[in-house]
Order: structure tokens, then C-alpha cells, then sequence
């Protein structure tokens, strides 16, 4: 019977433990479980959403306070264009969270930062090539571009000295997206270095519409792997969604998948970014509070727990001080949907939007569950006290179950 451990992936000249921790922003994947996957021998992912929040935190700097002052005259002003994101302050805030989380990285893993196109952050192109190239210039091992289509992203950084040192890649839930990607890239002479295959289980925002649950990872995975396998192109396929156990992950290596990229379980880990007390929530959720809704503002549909507080609230929009997803022209649906409700109700009225959520504040106050399809099935990987309270895990403790179990079996931590 195989195990992960019996396998590797090969990324140029690197023999890494085929096991790659996927990002979840905003600081759910922190630096610390990101350095733990590398110190472990895979691959661990930071993201770069929500950066200035993040510096604040761990860092002490003051960006958002700072944005929020110099553009507090907007805030009754539905059109935010005017609250833009300086480049240079992005740069230097991309370089310190990326430069410091490299810094701590020890053993022979490496460490990848998420970056979500769909952060469109007031100004899509100019944000994107400053965020990518601080973090090339900051020492990043990989850059997986995510949550949209990224078609442009290589030009942003092809005069990069490190270019072709980097190591790129996508994340495609289906071969059309991956054959376009790859046709409007072709110029850069560069393919990308890896390709996460993400299916309809996944976390966080999907690549599907709402008709979702007609797909499976091993369909999408397949078709493409046979694909590439026809153009003799050589690039490592890494599948993700609702891989649960180590035998999940075994399933996908013999099929072809060069690794496997996993989150879920690593969502009630101590060095997972979330409070300890919404670490129980995902504990304690059931699949009937899981769903797929179409309340973010960047129009892609996102699954989560539905007994969140960002379902349903009524914050006022804080562009000002966020703005992570404002569009090209200043714009977010959410902050129009306010609007809608505020015009409806009138001054004094307690409002409640349903349709979208105001996604920057929800994620910064970790009230938005974003959450993986089998986040139902945490329960089965630790155990409960007396006080009802579910045991936190370790990083090194759900890595190596990944990397050594079989027969679908789940080790459950040292009794506390
Ligand atoms: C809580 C949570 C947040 C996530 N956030 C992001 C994100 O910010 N960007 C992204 O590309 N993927 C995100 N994902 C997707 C994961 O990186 C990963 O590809 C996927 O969830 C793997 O499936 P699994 O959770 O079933 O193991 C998130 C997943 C979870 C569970």
C-alpha cells in the first residue's frame, strides 16, 4: 500500500515532499504554517490579500490607519476612485511580510505567496505588477497566480531578473481556462512551472459557476492531464479540492498528480491564522451549514459557512480604509448594495444586505467562514475535551498524516 511519502514532486532542481499548502487569505495560511510546510519539506503558501492589514498586525505598522485618514473626506462618496493605493507603500509593505516570512524559513521546503487577480484594489494592473514584483524582489520561491485568469500576469514581470528563477504557476479549474492561459502567454516564451488543478470542493472563491456540483477534480484533472500528455508538454499538474487523507492524496499521485495542494485540514491547526474560537466553528460545522453563495463582490461564487457573521450583515463600506476590491473605475458591488439598502430604508434604519457581503472588513474581522467543501469532516481529526472544546492540531501533525497514512486513515493528536 503506498503512501504520499512514496512519492515526489520535481519543481527544476528541487525533491520536495509532494504535499503544498494551499493559500488562504486573508492570513488564515500564516507565515508560520507556511514555514512549518517547508521546514517539513513541501511546500507552504502565504497570500498577499489584504497586505496592509496583515503588516499591521504582525508588524505594527499603521497603513490602513494612515489610507483611512488621508481619505476619510470620501467616505459618503459611492465613487471611491479617488481612494487609491500607493504603489510605493504596497511595494514596502509586500517586501516586508515576504522578506520577513523568507527570513524564517528553514529546511528544505519552499515558500509560494497566493495572489488573487480578482484584488483588484482601484487600479487591477498597476497593483498586481507592483504586488508580484515585490515579492520577486523580496526572495519569494513561487508565485501561484489565482482567482482569475491572469491572462496578462507574465508581461507584468517578464523584464523581472528573476523571471525565469521564480518558479510560476496557475491555479485553472478547467482545461479551457489552462489552454487560454497558455495561448496568451505564449510570447513570454515561459511556461509555467506547475498548474493547481482546482476542483469544485475547494475553499475560498471557485472557479465554477453555480452549476459546480456537476464537476469532480478527477474528470477536470484527467482531461487535462491527458492534454498536456498529447502536446508533450511537461508541466506538473498539483490537484486541489477536498483531498482529505493521505489515501485521497495517493489516489490523485497515481493518477499522474506530480502533488497534491490541501487546506482544509489545516484550517484548525495552531499556526493557522483564525481565532481559536472560530477554529471550533469549522470543528463543529455540518455539511448542511456549508454552502456556495454568490455574496462576494467579486462575483465568483464562494463557499463558506453560512452561520458566519458576513452573511446577512449590514457594515458600512470602509473603502477608505481597505478598498481591496474596488474595481478599475472605483467601484464595488457590495458598497452599491449598501447604497440600494441605506436609499430603501432610510436614515436611522438598521440595514441588512443579502446579496453581497462587504468581503475586506468580514475577512479582516475573520468573520467570513470561508471554508472547504469536507470542513464537516474536521471533526474526525482530533478529539473533544470535557468542555466540549475540540483539541487544536499542529501543522507537523496534519503534514505528516498527509504524508504517511493509508487505508484512508485519519491519526488522531496526543491527548492534551
Ligand atoms: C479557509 C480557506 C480559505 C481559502 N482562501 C483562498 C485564497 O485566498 N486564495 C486561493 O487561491 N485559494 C484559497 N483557498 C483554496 C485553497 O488554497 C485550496 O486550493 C483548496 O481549498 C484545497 O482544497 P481543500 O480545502 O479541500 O483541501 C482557501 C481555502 C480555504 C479552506
Amino acid at each position: 500500500m503506498k503512501r504520499v511519502d512514496d512519492f515526489r514532486l520535481r519543481l527544476g532542481s528541487h525533491e520536495l515532499v509532494p504535499i503544498v499548502t494551499g493559500g488562504m487569505g486573508v492570513d488564515i495560511s500564516t507565515s508560520a504554517l507556511a514555514v512549518e510546510a517547508a521546514r517539513l519539506g513541501g511546500i507552504g503558501h502565504i497570500s498577499d490579500a489584504m497586505i496592509h492589514t496583515v503588516t499591521d498586525r504582525e508588524y505594527h505598522t499603521h497603513y490602513v490607519k494612515d489610507r483611512l485618514r488621508q481619505y476619510k473626506s470620501n467616505v459618503g462618496n459611492l465613487d471611491k476612485s479617488v481612494a487609491q493605493f500607493d504603489l510605493g507603500l504596497l511595494a514596502e509593505a509586500t517586501k516586508l511580510y515576504i522578506g520577513t516570512t523568507m527570513e524564517a524559513k528553514r529546511g528544505p521546503g519552499l515558500i509560494f505567496v497566493n495572489c488573487m487577480e480578482k484584488l483588484t484594489m482601484n487600479a487591477p494592473r498597476e497593483t498586481l505588477r507592483v504586488r508580484l514584483r515585490s515579492a520577486m524582489d523580496a526572495g519569494i520561491d513561487g508565485i501561484t497566480l489565482a482567482a482569475g485568469l491572469h491572462l496578462g500576469s507574465f508581461a507584468l514581470i517578464q523584464d523581472h531578473p528573476r523571471f525565469r528563477d521564480v518558479k510560476l504557476g496557475i491555479i485553472v479549474s478547467s482545461l479551457r481556462a489552462l489552454q487560454l492561459f497558455l495561448k496568451k502567454n505564449a510570447r513570454s516564451e515561459r511556461l509555467p512551472d506547475y498548474v493547481v488543478v482546482e476542483g469544485p470542493l475547494a475553499g475560498g472563491h471557485l472557479g465554477f459557476g453555480d452549476d459546480w456540483a456537476q464537476y469532480d477534480l478527477v474528470s477536470i484533472f484527467s482531461e487535462i492531464r491527458d492534454w498536456l500528455r498529447a502536446e508533450k508538454l511537461d508541466i506538473p499538474l498539483i490537484p486541489a479540492g477536498g483531498i482529505f487523507t493521505g489515501s485521497d492524496a495517493v489516489n490523485m499521485l497515481e493518477l499522474g498528480a506530480s502533488a497534491v495542494q490541501v487546506a482544509t485540514r489545516f484550517t484548525v491547526t495552531r499556526e493557522c491564522g483564525l481565532p481559536d474560537e472560530v477554529k471550533q466553528k469549522y470543528f463543529e460545522a455540518t455539511e448542511e451549514l456549508i454552502e456556495v453563495n454568490r455574496i462576494s463582490p467579486t462575483g465568483y461564487p464562494m463557499r463558506m459557512l453560512r452561520n458566519c457573521p458576513a452573511v446577512d450583515a449590514g457594515t458600512r463600506p470602509n473603502c477608505e480604509a481597505f478598498g481591496y476590491l474596488l474595481d478599475a473605475t472605483g467601484h464595488c458591488t457590495y458598497a452599491e448594495s449598501y447604497e440600494r439598502e441605506r436609499l430603501r430604508l432610510g436614515e436611522g434604519q438598521k440595514i441588512k444586505v443579502h446579496d453581497k457581503t462587504c468581503l475586506c472588513t468580514q475577512m479582516r474581522n475573520y468573520d467570513c467562514w470561508t471554508c472547504g467543501q469536507l470542513t464537516w469532516r474536521l471533526k474526525e481529526t482530533s478529539r473533544r475535551g470535557e468542555d466540549g472544546k475540540y483539541q487544536l492540531l499542529t501543522v507537523e501533525h496534519v503534514f505528516r498524516d498527509y504524508q504517511y497514512s493509508t487505508d484512508g486513515k485519519i491519526e488522531l493528536p496526543q491527548a492534551d
